[in-house]
């Protein structure tokens, strides 16, 4: 060994002991903190890219890392970032280098040796930016996680699971789902009168037929029940209809400022994707459907309606839905960009699973570091008073 190399990984290894991230190779799994915790932060709608061509677009980036920054000082044990969709505004961006966006939106996370895993969202395809591409250049990184599991033509991009271990290299302790509701425009298409055209906001049959096959082919494989938590950009309908009933301040702390919520498939009368109207016609119902199926699944995180960033527990059977809940935590994260639409304070939807633990802990740290909407998500949420949330 070269007296440099050796020096090398002796600083690495000093790292190692002294700092709770660990210097990761690309072929490291994801493993539970010493306490047996897992720690993510959800990062979604940071909008990188926006009038780039301005002297204020620039400027909204270095906020929007800054939000990153300052979410992750305070946050210093975290595992694992989520980059929850709309990680680029794609309406925006130019051809020649559209994606250039993504090494931008991944920097604080390669300085602090982070890894992450995203889901895409509606803006991160658009006539200049594709989600393959942004995939292409995520996957340039050691540290992404981000995979595309599902290759079917209509399936979108981010698509995939990652195992958490703990001590047990046959079992994971936890599995996370990660799913593309897909949206936007497609890549470098126009319509016959020279419009954008619009692909599907809802997570495709093919992914849901992907996701219950491998499900079920992991349940028989690991023998007994592996918990598990989803991400995925566009909320469904279940998350509509919870609004529509009315979010308690105190039960479901957080701010819900987008009412009524855009959703999956949009709302019949809502619903206008880029021109052209998708409306409602159930199109998320097998989706949501094959979530309420998976047994152990304990919470799905969504962004996309910056003004939401409750949590409710779907128990019940909604009005205006066919489906019944049986406990599953539906999350909204908090606007985490300076890009897209809003101007509610910055934040970032932290979440830890612990093991043998049936409870979510979950809060948003804000980007002045302080913290919002902090609730457990165990037997008696939604029942549960919290403070309000104010900002
Ligand atoms: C992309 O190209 C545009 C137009 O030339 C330029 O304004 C912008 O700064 C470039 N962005 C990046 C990230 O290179
Ligand atoms: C990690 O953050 C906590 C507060 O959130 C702080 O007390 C501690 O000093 C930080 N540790 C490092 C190594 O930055
Ligand atoms: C796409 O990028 C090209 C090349 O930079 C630019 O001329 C064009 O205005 C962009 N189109 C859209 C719809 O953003
Ligand atoms: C949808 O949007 C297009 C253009 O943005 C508009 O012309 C049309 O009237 C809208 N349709 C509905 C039902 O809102
Ligand atoms: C509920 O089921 C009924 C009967 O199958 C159907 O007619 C109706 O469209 C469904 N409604 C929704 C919102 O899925
Ligand atoms: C759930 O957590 C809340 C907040 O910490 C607590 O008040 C409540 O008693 C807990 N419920 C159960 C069943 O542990």
């Amino acid at each position: 060994m070269s007296p440099v190399r050796s020096i090398l990984l002796a600083l690495a290894a000093s790292t190692v002991s002294t700092r709770a991230i660990p210097i990761l190779q690309p072929t490291d799994v994801l493993r539970l903190d010493s306490d047996g915790s897992f720690k993510l932060s959800i990062f979604n709608d940071l909008h990188f890219g926006e009038a780039e061509d301005t002297l204020w677009g620039p400027e909204q980036d270095a906020k929007s890392v800054k939000v990153m920054n300052s979410v992750l000082d305070s946050e210093n044990t975290t595992g694992l970032v989520v980059l929850n969709g709309d990680l680029i505004t794609g309406e925006n961006t130019f051809l020649q280098n559209s994606t250039k966006y993504l090494d931008a939106v991944v920097a604080p996370l390669v300085k602090r040796r982070i890894s992450w895993a995203s889901t895409y969202g509606n803006h991160d395809s658009d006539f200049n930016l594709s989600r393959e591409a942004i995939f292409a250049e995520e996957s340039k990184y050691s540290l992404s996680r981000t995979k595309n599991m599902v290759p079917a033509s209509d399936a979108g991009v981010s698509n995939y699971y990652l195992p958490v271990y703990g001590q047990d290299p046959a079992v994971p302790e936890f599995l996370l789902w990660f799913f593309d509701s897909r949206g936007g425009n497609y890549f470098q298409q126009k319509s016959a009168t020279g419009q954008p055209v619009p692909q599907p906001n809802w997570v495709s049959q093919s992914v849901v037929d992907w996701f219950t096959e491998t499900r079920s082919a992991l349940e028989k494989k690991h023998k007994r029940l592996v918990p598990s938590v989803a991400f995925v950009h566009i909320p469904s309908n279940a998350m509509a209809a919870f609004q529509a009933t009315g979010v308690d301040a105190h039960r479901e702390p957080g701010i819900d400022d987008d009412n009524p919520l855009a959703q999956q498939g949009s709302a019949s009368g809502q619903g206008n994707v880029s021109g052209a109207v998708f409306s409602y016609n159930g199109q998320d119902i097998p989706f949501m459907q094959a979530l309420l199926d998976t047994k152990g699944l304990k919470a799905v995180f969504s962004g996309h309606d910056h003004g939401d960033d409750w949590c409710f527990r779907w128990d019940s059977k909604l009005k205006g839905m066919n489906l019944t809940g049986n406990g599953l935590d539906l999350c909204f994260g908090r606007h985490s960009g300076y890009g897209g639409y809003g101007s509610w304070t910055r934040g970032s939807r932290q979440v830890v699973l612990k093991k043998g633990d049936e409870d979510v802990e979950t809060w948003v740290r804000l980007e002045d570091g302080t913290v919002s909407g902090r609730v457990t998500l165990n037997g008696t949420y939604g029942q549960d008073s919290y403070a309000a949330v104010t900002s």
